[in-house]
């Protein structure tokens, strides 16, 4: 488990905290209390963990709370008006037009393909596993994620992989700069250009997007030809091309999240062998031995337990960053205009007043009927509100072929001598990898 300051830290102290991850200067006291206001610097900072406060921000109030400026801002600089960095009429222009290019219904079809690269790569582990030395599940899984994103995204096309790949560098770190309270003229300068991957990788997405607008292309309707050519049901019209490039960028870096979800289980079972054992005997019932079918894997419910309770420990998103526009009142605390809002499952999911023993792994909180149990807003892996998670249908299809695939065939032990911190920006990632010895079952 990741420390925790006994106290909250001093301004420099926090920054220094988080500067080296993102998520260790969260103290005790916010693990404690459901509504926290501080002041870090001149910066007033609200932590909002109450589910009812939580309802308020995300829902509610939501045109109240837009993403918090500065983080906007780095995203913005490199994917434009996508979704993931626009606000008002361009982003609900946008959220018309990428929900159904990305929802259930629209990659179905992928499944069996999906499942077939991750058996393919699965087959190829079997020789790690025969070596004995310790690999880096993190970094395999990445490059398998990538595999069966890029089969979303443009059917496969091998120049996609590099856009992938850069992309998912993006926002850059914060740096402290970046968080520090400043004029928005200031805050323009010190941002400064696209970094060059996102310029790279908006040059090769112009050359997909433009063979995808020829009426004679060949190739397969994927998510960047749904995005160019998704019509916006309100208006009747597409986005305009630079925007429907900036909406297949942002798609295809939201697209990174997934990968964090699948690190982490496998970090969890290896250390609770009960879940693990009983993971193992319903893929096998499933399975009965051969690759999963597309339409059984709605069968693997304790499968989807696991990975709720991994979300929940292991948020892939650990924040959701806003700031008020306007002043407010949350859950009776006055908020300023200004004030920086953090709602953060990382906090919210791990909170004593909301959940029994928040800190151990227990996919029974997720069994059926368990739901009824605690507050909707409780638990939020994938946000909510208006602008949750474009994709949480696909990214929980995704996650359960990789587990369903993988755990047919492979047990994971964490490999001697390596310790798994995580750490957090705007993804929470296993620092320095997870390293692990693969065994075949
Ligand atoms: C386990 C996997 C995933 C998790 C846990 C996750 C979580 C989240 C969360 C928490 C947000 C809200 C962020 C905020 O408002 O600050 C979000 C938004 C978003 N996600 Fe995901 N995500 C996942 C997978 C994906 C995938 C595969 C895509 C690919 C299309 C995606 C695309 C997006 C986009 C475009 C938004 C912005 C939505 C908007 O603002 O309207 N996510 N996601």
């Amino acid at each position: 488990m990741l420390p925790r300051p006994k106290k909250p830290l001093s301004t420099l102290g926090a920054l220094r905290a988080a500067s080296r991850n993102a998520l260790s200067f969260c103290d005790e006291e916010l693990f404690d209390r459901l509504i926290v206001s501080r002041r870090y610097g001149l910066q007033r900072v609200l932590f909002v963990s109450d589910p009812a406060g939580v309802k308020h921000v995300l829902l509610d109030r939501f045109d109240n709370y837009p993403r918090w400026s500065s983080s906007r801002r780095l995203f913005e600089t490199e994917l434009g008006t996508g979704t993931l960095a626009s606000e008002g009429e361009v982003w609900r222009r946008h959220r018309r037009v990428a929900t159904p290019a990305i929802d259930a219904r629209s990659v179905a079809s992928d499944i069996p393909e999906l499942i077939a690269i991750a058996e393919a790569r699965a087959g190829r582990l079997n020789a790690v596993a025969r070596k004995g030395q310790p690999v880096d599940l993190q970094g395999w899984l990445n490059r398998l994620s990538v595999a069966m994103w890029n089969h979303v995204v443009s059917g496969g096309d091998p120049d996609c992989v590099e856009v992938i790949n850069m992309l998912a560098q993006v926002p850059r770190r914060p740096s402290p700069i970046d968080i520090v309270p400043k004029p928005s003229w200031l805050s323009e300068i010190l941002t400064g250009a696209p970094s060059s991957q996102s310029v790279a990788a908006n040059a090769t997405l112009d050359r997909l997007i433009a063979a995808r607008r020829d009426p004679a292309y060949p190739g397969p309707r994927d998510l960047i030809w749904r995005v160019v050519h998704g019509i916006d049901r309100e208006t009747g019209q597409p986005l305009p091309p630079s925007e429907a490039r900036d909406e297949v960028a942002s798609l295809v870096n939201g697209g990174v999240a997934t990968v964090r979800a699948m690190t982490w289980i496998w970090y969890l079972l290896a250390l609770c062998p009960e879940a693990e054992a009983r993971l193992h005997d319903e893929v096998d019932a499933v399975t009965a031995g051969q690759p999963i079918e597309a339409d059984k894997l709605q069968q693997l419910r304790y499968v989807r337990q696991v990975l709720d309770e991994t979300m929940r420990l292991y948020p892939p998103i650990p924040s959701i960053f806003r700031e008020a526009a306007e002043d407010d009142v949350v859950c009776g605390e006055p908020v300023k205009a200004g004030t920086f809002v953090l709602v953060m499952p990382w906090l919210i999911h791990r909170h004593r007043k909301l959940w029994t023993d928040p800190d151990s792994f227990d996919p029974e909180r997720f069994a059926a009927g368990m739901a009824a149990q605690r507050h909707r807003y409780a638990y939020l892996p994938f946000a909510a509100g208006p602008r949750v998670c474009v994709a949480a249908a696909f990214a929980m299809t995704q996650l359960l072929i990789t587990v369903a695939v993988l755990a047919r065939r492979f047990r994971f032990r964490m490999a001697p001598g390596r310790a798994v911190i995580p750490s957090g920006t705007a993804t929470l990632r296993a620092r320095g990898g997870l390293y692990v010895l693969v065994e075949p079952r």
